[in-house]
């Protein structure tokens, strides 16, 4: 009896030592420890020993389990701290390793061109208005001057939501909203996203950029007209720049006129941009029709102004001397990145 308890306790840390892990050691305690281990059985079977034998054997089972379980104990702590350890190596972070770059964007060159146009409208005191690009037909053309039969309808080839509803062609609906909002004296201009249903080319997109201007007051007229748009354009492209003005026509505004500046490419010598002319198209403008007045609860006997419209596009691809408009709205960072 006492030489089989020391064969298992000898059995039983020769394969303590060699236990790695928990699951393991938790094995070799079942098998030695555990209700049907090895040890536990002699204990059980110790009934059958004489009553001389039965403390001698006793203490020794008793002392092998107390070796065994302090074994187990110490291994257990040992395993704990090498597996420890060894979570603490595979989480190592190497801070000596170069970061991953963070790139930086910046502005596009339709916002470019935008912020340095409102900049000097604001200087002039000037409001700046937001409308809806899903606009009332009402808005978009009724109410200024544009039934629903006129020419100037198919001029802007509109993308109709239903009977009532389109997208904006135009910013000049802004000022319909901002005159049914607001008591003259008004002094704003409204850029934003106009759409129409061109087909897309070098110089078509279906949806581009326009600023819209609009004054009204007591006693405004065309010669205020004139000096706040030459002004615009000496801040915007050089105090060598000068306006011409050509009568057009727009419905909404009476008269009307169109509006040139020399060209900021040649400086008015001519050149391919300005096909040999020396002026560039920029806006069109006038005084804001009579009926428009009244179309938005204004007496055009007491109050008078003008208005203004231009597309952004064309001034920013002059400006930087892109020569394709779907550049700038495509996103592709190897064009946007040179700005
Ligand atoms: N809305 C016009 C267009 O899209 C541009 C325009 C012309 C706006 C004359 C105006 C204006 O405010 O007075 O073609």
């Amino acid at each position: 009896m006492k030489e089989k308890l020391e064969a298992i306790k000898n059995e039983a840390l020769k394969e303590l030592k060699e236990a790695v892990n928990k699951a393991e050691l938790e094995g070799l305690r079942v098998k030695y420890l555990g209700k049907k281990g090895e040890l536990t059985q002699i204990l059980k079977g110790m009934g059958g020993l004489s009553a001389e034998e039965r403390p001698v054997i006793g203490k020794i089972a008793n002392e092998v389990r107390d070796s065994l379980e302090n074994f187990i104990t110490e291994a257990a702590e040992k395993i704990k701290s090498v597996e420890k350890e060894n979570k603490l190596k595979s989480e190592i972070i190497d801070i000596s390793m170069p970061g991953k770059k963070q790139t930086i964007g910046h502005r596009h060159p339709i916002d470019l061109t935008l912020r340095s146009i409102e900049e000097i409208f604001i200087n002039m005191g000037f409001t700046i208005e937001e409308g809806p690009e899903v606009e009332y037909d009402q808005y978009n053309f009724e109410m200024l001057n544009i039934p629903k039969n006129h020419p100037a309808r198919g001029e802007q080839d509109t993308f109709y939501i239903n009977d009532n509803i389109v997208l904006r062609t135009q910013t000049s609906p802004v000022q319909i909203r901002t005159m049914l909002n607001q008591k003259p004296p008004i002094k704003m201009i409204s850029p934003g996203k106009v759409y129409r249903s061109d087909a897309v080319d070098a110089t078509h997109s279906p949806i581009f950029y326009q600023v819209e201007g609009l004054v009204i007051d007591k006693g405004i007229t065309f010669a205020d007209l004139k000096g706040t748009l030459e002004m615009f354009i000496k801040k915007m492209f050089g105090e060598g720049m000068n306006t011409k003005f050509r009568p057009h026509h727009f419905p909404f505004t009476e008269p009307s006129a169109e509006m040139d500046a020399t060209c900021f490419v040649c400086g008015g010598k001519g050149c391919r941009v300005c096909k040999g002319e020396g002026w560039m198209e920029i806006l069109g403008c006038g005084m804001v029709h009579p009926q428009v007045l009244r179309n938005c609860g204004i007496d055009p006997e007491v109050y008078s102004g003008f208005a203004f419209g231009f597309g952004l596009d064309r001034m920013v691809m002059q400006k930087y001397g892109i020569d394709d408009i779907r550049q700038l709205y495509e996103s592709d960072m190897r064009f946007l990145n040179q700005f």
